[in-house]
């Protein structure tokens, strides 16, 4: 693993990365309340609160001030990614999972009990940073759990292959906090672990902070603007979600902030739009290409939180198949979604 465990000092504010540490008891009583949600059926199905409210109180009171402080700056939206370590695996140990020569069929792994385990642990750190995991209706048959591996032996690029992955924030593009044109915001963030990873293949992260503001204004505000497209992403349902036209890459939040949206190969300026659009477009992709990704790797035994307004993602080529992902998505308690249903939570995409 690329153990970069210094903070990134963008300012005194914004971190690029930081790496939390969870003590003993802590990853014990994490492993305790994640196996309670298993038992009551996982994520995906209705879920128990009271219980999992109860331990994560204890974990709570059980936080450094060092710990809080960390939290309450993703809570704030001021880290780009924080990367949990310490974890226990899936069985309560200190061992890496049981690799198998092969990587299973997708449906013989999302019920098992190392997947829900490790579903159940993300939604709680999610809770931890005040976020809610939830699924979309057009995206992963309306379920919160996601395996990412190269399930299809695909040799074209998308999520469910091997395939390298060029730098991206989570769809839908359409807006950032409220709902707008019948969807559903972007998640607040992704929530990324691995129940296998033999050769420590990294995920990369881009934080965008200095990126962002290495561009002119002049070309920040047209990335504001209503002025490009999107096409569909192909991690929707077969049949189901589209492209979307006059977005605006860039929102700017209350506290000042940006919000970025963005997919390298997916976004194109509108039609009619200015001629300073496409410069600001190229621009933005360019300095993104020259940034040279910060590269974690995965395991049962850490987890990763990407700010999906924050920090870009992408992939190289996975050379070991059996690398296996689950990602869940959060939300912040600020996003207004459509609701579709509130237990399991389901969203509109
Ligand atoms: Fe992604």
């Amino acid at each position: 693993m690329n153990n970069i465990a210094k903070l990134y000092d963008r300012s005194s504010f914004n971190q690029d990365y930081i790496l939390f540490n969870f003590n003993d008891k802590q990853s014990e009583l994490l492993h305790e309340v994640s196996e309670k949600i298993v038992e009551d059926g996982g994520i995906d199905k209705i879920q128990d609160f009271s219980a999992r409210r109860y331990f994560i109180n204890i974990i709570q009171k059980s936080l450094s001030d060092e710990q809080k402080k960390i939290l309450n700056l993703n809570k704030e939206g001021k880290i780009g990614a924080l990367l949990f370590s310490n974890l226990l695996n899936s069985h309560g140990n200190k061992f890496n999972e049981f690799l198998p020569d092969e990587l299973p069929l997708e449906k013989q792994l999302v019920n098992t009990h190392t997947i829900q385990l490790i579903a159940a642990r993300s939604s709680i750190l999610l809770e931890l940073v005040d976020q809610k995991s939830f699924a979309y209706d057009i995206e992963n048959h309306g379920k919160a759990i996601r395996l990412v591996g190269n399930f299809k032996k695909s040799t074209r690029p998308c999520s469910h292959s091997g395939v390298s992955l060029s730098a991206h924030t989570e769809t839908p593009y359409f807006c950032s906090k409220q709902h707008s044109q019948g969807h559903s915001p972007a998640p607040s963030s992704l929530i990324l672990s691995a129940v296998w990873n033999p050769l420590d293949e990294p995920t990369n992260i881009i934080p965008m902070y200095n990126i962002i503001d290495s561009i002119e204004p002049k070309f920040i505000n047209q990335l504001k603007e209503n002025c490009f497209d999107f096409i569909r992403s192909d991690s929707f349902n077969e049949g189901e979600g589209s492209g979307g036209k006059n977005i605006k890459i860039i929102e700017e939040y209350v506290d000042g902030t940006y919000m970025l949206k963005f997919n390298f190969l997916r976004f194109k300026v509108s039609e009619n739009a200015p001629k300073i659009a496409h410069e600001a477009i190229e621009i933005l992709k360019e300095k993104i290409k020259k940034f040279n990704p910060i590269k974690l790797s995965l395991s049962s035994r850490n987890t990763l939180i990407i700010n999906n307004f924050k920090t870009m993602h992408c992939r190289d080529t996975i050379k070991d198949n059996r690398r296996l992902l689950v990602r869940i998505f959060g939300y912040d308690q600020n996003t207004d979604p459509i609701v579709i249903n509130q237990n399991p939570y389901i969203v509109k995409g």
